[in-house]
């Protein structure tokens, strides 16, 4: 395992943007090379069937698809649930409202509408339960409510099983199903202790991604019963995400399920290292309680323009991700090692001092 990428000809990179970053394991690499391939609309691919059938068993679900993103896996599942003009609910930080290009509502006739999130990712249950319409001619009918586990936005925050069978008995009792946006499902699972399916029991669909944490190159996978399945694999094909020899890059899922579950815990204590490292140095913010998976967030204190901190330390060898006004984030995954924690910390520190020398902010 390595601490830096070599990004081709460039000079060595720490690249804590996001655990999106990551290269496939010379292993993936290899069940990629021999994988056994069919056409996967007849049904025939072996290694997508096998890597359909691992994850409905991770999760305890009856049936899962394989689909190209996270933003397909969600917008499939939403189609899967509403009709047009059916309403879905989501938090107001959540993925599927920012970052999926108004998917649902553009190509679904599906208005998303948006509770207030909390900083721990939760919407709150009486808002939940005062959105979810009755059946009124001047309504939408709800359609289904989306909650997201771990919460990007939130920075990583894990939703605890108490609050998700809150929301899915509120939900339930008023006939709404719930959807899960888990592209980190087996994040949240690691930190809370439990395995993916008892966090997935709390959900009628899950999304997730194979391309983050899990370290593989491309995918995500929705599960549910065997009849919505049935049903998001037409509205892939509608989306277009329907493939054929796709078993060359599910292979590379199917080792991400062997070998990348387990080591997630690796991912968190980097993270914690990382924030641990962060706060002790001067003129950063960070909530540490929100350290609680692979993604740390800070802020910087006064008035440092965080844009030029940021080019500093990429002109340092070290890449971060811009957040929101003035806020800083970094992500920990299989290709940063306890070293490159170290170096990072390092470079934060050389290239805060240097702000504070350019523009002599006051201690
Ligand atoms: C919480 C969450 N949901 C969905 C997605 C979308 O995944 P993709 O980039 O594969 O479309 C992301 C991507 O970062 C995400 O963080």
């Amino acid at each position: 395992m390595t601490s830096v990428s070599d990004n081709g000809h460039q000079a060595p990179m720490i690249d804590l943007r996001s655990d999106t970053v990551t290269r496939p394991t010379p292993r993936m690499r290899a069940a990629m090379a021999e994988s056994f391939v069919g056409d996967d609309q007849y049904g025939e691919d072996p290694t997508v069937n096998r890597l359909e059938a691992m994850a409905a068993e991770l999760l305890g679900k009856e049936a899962a698809v394989y689909v190209p993103s996270g933003t397909m896996g969600n917008l499939s599942a939403l189609l899967a649930h509403c009709g047009r003009g059916d309403e879905a609910l989501v938090g107001d930080e959540s993925h599927i409202l920012w970052f999926e290009s108004g998917g649902p509502s553009t190509l679904g006739g599906i208005p998303l509408f948006a509770l207030k999130t909390d900083r721990r990712g939760r919407l709150d249950p009486v808002d939940i339960v005062n959105a979810i319409r009755a059946d009124r001619p001047g309504y939408p009918r709800t359609g289904v409510v989306c909650l997201e586990n771990t919460h990007n936005r939130c920075g990583g925050v894990v939703l605890n099983l108490q609050y998700m069978r809150q929301v899915r008995e509120i939900a339930h009792d008023r006939g709404v199903p719930i959807h899960l946006d888990g592209a980190r499902i087996f994040n949240a699972a690691a930190s809370l202790g439990v395995p993916a399916s008892v966090v997935a029991a709390e959900a009628d669909s899950i999304q997730f991604c194979l391309s983050k944490g899990l370290g593989a190159p491309v995918g995500s996978l929705v599960a549910g019963t065997g009849e919505f399945i049935q049903n998001v694999r037409k509205q892939r094909k509608v989306l277009g995400g329907a493939m054929r020899q796709s078993g060359v890059i599910a292979a590379a899922g199917v080792v991400a399920f062997e070998t990348m579950i387990d080591r997630l815990p690796e991912d968190h204590a980097r993270a914690r290292t990382l924030a641990d490292g962060l706060a002790a140095i001067d003129g950063i913010r960070i909530d540490r309680e929100s350290v609680q998976t692979n993604i740390v967030v800070f802020k910087l204190e006064g008035t440092q323009d965080h844009a030029e901190f940021i080019a500093g330390l990429k002109g340092r060898g070290l890449l971060v991700s811009n957040y929101g006004l003035r806020g800083v984030r970094m992500v920990t995954h299989y290709e940063i090692d306890d070293a490159a924690i170290a170096s990072a910390l390092g470079i934060v520190n050389v290239a805060l001092a240097d702000i504070r020398e350019t523009v002599r902010v006051p201690a």
